[in-house]
Parts: C-alpha cells; sequence; structure tokens
C-alpha cells in the first residue's frame, strides 16, 4: 500500500518541492497529500489538477493538523515566518505540528528548520545585535529553538536544515540593482564568505530523499545546499547568465540593517552569522550528503539558465 506524504506548505517552494518530487516518482510507494489554508487557491488546485489530494488545515489550529495528518506516515512540516514576522507564532505554530504529528501517529516527520543562532552568540554578546523578543535572528532561532518541541513531542524526526534560496532573487527582492554609475550591484553583508545556497524545490526533493531512506534519518539533523558560493561568486553568476557585468557590493551588517526594509535588520544579522561562522554553517550543508539525497540536485548555473529571465532588475 501507498505510504501518505502529509506536506505542509504544499502550494508554496518547499512543500512544492517536496509534492513534485513524489509525483515524479510514481512507482517509488508514496503518495502525497497536500496540506493548504485555501484548496481553492489556483497553487491548490493545479496539484489537484495532478491528482493530488488537498486537504484543509490551518497551521495555527492543531486539531485541523491532526485530522490532515491522520492515515499518513509521514509530515514534511514547515512554517513560514516571512508572513507574519513573528517568532513566537511560529514556535506555536511548531509546537501545533508536533503534537499533531504525535497524536495523528506520524512515523516520520521532517520539520525544516534552522540554527538558533544564540546557540553561537548569547543574547548577553553583543557582537550580533539583540533584537526586540531577545532573538538575534528571529526566523532561525525560533526554527531552532522548536527543535526541542518535536523532540518533547516523541515524534521520530529529522531535522532538516535549509539554505538560502537563489529564488530570493526572484520573490524576495534579492535581484541585481543598478548602482550610481548604471553597474548592475548585488548588495550583501557577506564579507568574503561562502554561503550555503540552494534552488528552494531542491529542499523538498531532497526531503523526498530523506523519507525514502527513512529509518536511517529518524532522530538526525541533515543540512542540505546545492552550493557555497561567496558573493562574488553569487554576481559572476547572474553576469554570465545575464550577458552583463554585475558587481558584488559588500557592505557591512549595520549598513545593511540601515536599509530599513521590512526585516533588514535580522537578515543583517543573518548574514554576519553566515559570514562569521561561515566554516560551521557549511559543514552542516554538505553537497555530497545533498546530492545523494537528491541526485538532480541543481547546480547554480543551470538554476540560472532555467530561471534568469525571471529576475526583476532593481
Ligand atoms: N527564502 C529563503 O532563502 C529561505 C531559506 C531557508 C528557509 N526559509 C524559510 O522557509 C519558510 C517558508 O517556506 P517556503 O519558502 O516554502 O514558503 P512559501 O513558498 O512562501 O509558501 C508559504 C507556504 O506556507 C503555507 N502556510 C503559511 N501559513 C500557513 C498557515 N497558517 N497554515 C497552513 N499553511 C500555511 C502556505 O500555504 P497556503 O497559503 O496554501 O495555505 C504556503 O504553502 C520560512 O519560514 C523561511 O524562514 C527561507
Amino acid at each position: 500500500m501507498s505510504k501518505i506524504i502529509a506536506v505542509t506548505g504544499a502550494t508554496g517552494a518547499q512543500g512544492g518541492g517536496l509534492v513534485r518530487a513524489i509525483l515524479d516518482d510514481p512507482d517509488a510507494g508514496f503518495t502525497a497529500r497536500a496540506i493548504t489554508r485555501n484548496p481553492e487557491s489556483d497553487a491548490a488546485q493545479k496539484l489537484a489538477a495532478r491528482g493530488v489530494e488537498v486537504v484543509r488545515a490551518n497551521l495555527d489550529d492543531e486539531e485541523s493538523l491532526a485530522r490532515a495528518f491522520a492515515g499518513a506516515q509521514g509530515a514534511f512540516c514547515v512554517t513560514n515566518f516571512w508572513e507574519h514576522f513573528s517568532p513566537e507564532r511560529e514556535k506555536a505554530q511548531a509546537g501545533n505540528l508536533a503534537r499533531a504529528a504525535r497524536s495523528a501517529g506520524i512515523s516520520h516527520a521532517i520539520w525544516s528548520t534552522l540554527e538558533d543562532v544564540r546557540s553561537y552568540v548569547p543574547v548577553g554578546d553583543n557582537r550580533i545585535p539583540t533584537l526586540t523578543g531577545g532573538y538575534k535572528v528571529p526566523h532561525m532561532d525560533a526554527k531552532g529553538e522548536a527543535n526541542a518541541l518535536f523532540r518533547e513531542a516523541g515524534v521520530p524526526t529529522t531535522y532538516l536544515y535549509t539554505s538560502f534560496y537563489w529564488d530570493n532573487m526572484i520573490s524576495f527582492g534579492m535581484g541585481p540593482a543598478r548602482d550610481e554609475n548604471g553597474t548592475l550591484t548585488i548588495t550583501l553583508p557577506l564579507a568574503d564568505a561562502k554561503l550555503p545556497s540552494i534552488a528552494a524545490a531542491d529542499i523538498g526533493a531532497c526531503a523526498y530523499g530523506i523519507f525514502r531512506e527513512g529509518e536511517r534519518w529518524v532522530g538526525r539533523s541533515v543540512g542540505v545546499a546545492g552550493a557555497h558560493l561567496t558573493g562574488a561568486e553569487l554576481a559572476s553568476g547572474l553576469a554570465g547568465a545575464l550577458g552583463e557585468a554585475v558587481r558584488y557590493s559588500d557592505v557591512t551588517p549595520a549598513a545593511y540593517s540601515a536599509f530599513g526594509f521590512p526585516g533588514a535588520d535580522e537578515l543583517a544579522n543573518m548574514f554576519q552569522f553566515n559570514a562569521e561562522f561561515a566554516a560551521e554553517y557549511c559543514a552542516a550543508r554538505d553537497l555530497a550528503t545533498s546530492r545523494e539525497l537528491n541526485p538532480g540536485l541543481t547546480s547554480y548555473g543551470s538554476w540560472l539558465d532555467q530561471h534568469a529571465d525571471r529576475i526583476p532588475i532593481g
């Protein structure tokens, strides 16, 4: 009998990648169940048109998640910090996911997580500024803190450490902009550090590899990335794809924070953490392991070949 994988975020980047990986491997014995707040949305309807079971649930409502998880063998659990910018709400949603997975008897959950930066730079250490609520990087700290909620719930869980999406250049305002001389420029406070990065959909495809291997990954942490690239390498790849020079502008975290867009302060802290702890951050996202989990792992070059025409120029 086919094993059902219940997928939160199925209409989004990570969960969508997992649903497509399951659909693309029909003989492997897995079936995707897409969880969404709105089964009538275009994204949900597209999944239904491919034969995916679509179920309504809300991360804010544990009971709805338990119903959506019922009868499933696996659950992919992802929250979307950027919809509300609240680490407290993100932790509450993670708790709902963990308890719902336990009450539904899920055999294998994957929790899409990130490092709690405070375990590297404690709140009293001002190398990285502490933000409101006692966080260094709220969207990372909350996810990392929430790992304990899955452990405490007793759910067999794999802790999946994700990486910076190349897709941020399309949908998160991180693409190139023209400087005062008209030169295309990407601006990141990364100094010369290598940043683990990935095609967002490949996170879901790696999660599929984890579900396929099953037992081996229960109770373990694993990080995934498609490449470890410096700002200069991100820029030179873009230049090749766009057919025009792209400069890497390395600003300080303080200057990046001062750009003042929503979330600029925490993204400045995130990039500072990425840069100052690059050795640990890259080591936690091994490329060979990522490729074992997902043999079709996309390279930066081929992601650019497929997507460069969709990157807006700021
Ligand atoms: N951007 C990056 O570089 C990056 C890197 C690593 C990690 N992340 C993390 O990735 C997470 C977002 O994942 P994503 O990029 O895959 O999401 P996404 O593409 O922005 O889509 C959001 C998904 O979350 C679902 N969702 C949001 N709130 C929900 C709720 N209350 N109940 C049920 N479903 C809900 C949405 O489903 P419906 O709308 O259909 O209900 C949708 O499928 C964030 O927490 C972020 O911190 C991002």
